[in-house]
């Protein structure tokens, strides 16, 4: 059955960590919701591990929703969450509840996520007020890495750990019902963890955060330009299609595919009957 955001809340309660993972597409949707994971986010690191984009910032809200609708169709009982792209929802609260509501009225998407901290918080509100879940997104944010000069890992000292702790309260203050923390100490992940009601999620954020996320193609082994730190491989799915490639063409050009069973033979004396029109109209 479908989880809530109060079953959530209650997972955090009992110690129960929260199984999350990216998805982009049907099929890998269909797997995920087989497999069990408590949520999925269509995020916007599709820009990057599907339209191989050199970040997030070239995407749409289009886009966006064309992925959400397909993983909703694979994941029909799974909780989804919308990634909120670039300029989606920094320039007004309008804007922000008009793109927030597309995602639920086209993609018929959980929840939507958004980054940024106390600067957000007015945009938070309003999707909460317009009666939408929100799940917070601070530490390593993608759409603002120049701003934070690249990927890199923050609150690593002292005084920006404090700055994260206060936008994880304004941020659960505001109404949202879970913050993702990416890319920051364990030690820091902790303390926001205990000091939120809500849940937190955590991508390079330690052990202690209520729950997981991973990109789906970095843990299967299958993005191959860059692999941060905080990456598990669980397979080597690359290696695997290399070698599928390879064999397919290989056989293409000896001719051992396709075989006999890979054919569909002319209906019973259709062949001969052919043969006989062919001959007499000279063809
Ligand atoms: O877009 C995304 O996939 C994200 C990850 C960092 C979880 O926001």
């Amino acid at each position: 059955m479908k989880k809530t955001i109060l079953d959530f809340t209650e997972m955090k309660r009992k110690g129960e960590k929260i199984t999350f993972l990216t998805c982009y597409d049907y099929p890998t949707a269909c797997l995920c919701e087989k497999a069990g994971f408590d949520m999925l986010l269509v995020g916007d690191s599709v820009g990057m591990v599907v339209y191989g984009y050199r970040g997030t910032l070239p995407v749409t809200m289009e886009q966006m929703i064309v992925h959400s609708q397909a993983v909703r169709r694979g994941a029909p009982d799974t909780f989804i969450v919308g990634d909120m792209p670039f300029l989606s929802y920094q320039q007004s609260v309008k804007d922000a509840i008009c793109n927030a509501g597309r995602f639920h009225k086209e993609a018929e998407v959980d929840a939507i996520k958004l980054e940024g901290g106390r600067r957000v918080i007015k945009q938070i509100e309003g999707i909460v007020d317009a009666g939408m879940s929100v799940m917070g997104h601070i530490g390593l944010t993608p759409q603002s890495s120049g701003q934070l000069g690249g990927f890199k890992a923050q609150g690593r000292t002292a005084e920006s750990a404090m700055e994260l702790i206060s936008d994880a309260l304004a941020i659960e203050k505001a109404g949202a019902f879970a913050i993702l923390l990416e890319a920051v100490p364990p030690e820091l992940g902790k303390i926001i963890t205990e000091r939120c009601r809500i849940p937190t999620l955590g991508i390079g954020a330690g052990i202690h955060v209520d729950g997981q996320i991973l990109i789906v193609s970095d843990m299967l082994g299958m993005f191959e330009a860059f692999t941060p730190r905080f990456v598990k491989k669980y397979a080597a799915l690359s290696e695997i299609i290399e070698k599928a490639f390879g064999d397919y063409i290989e056989e293409i050009r000896t001719g051992k595919f396709p075989q006999e069973k890979h054919c569909y033979r002319m209906l019973e004396g259709e062949s001969e009957k052919l043969k006989t029109l062919l001959e007499k109209k000279h063809i």
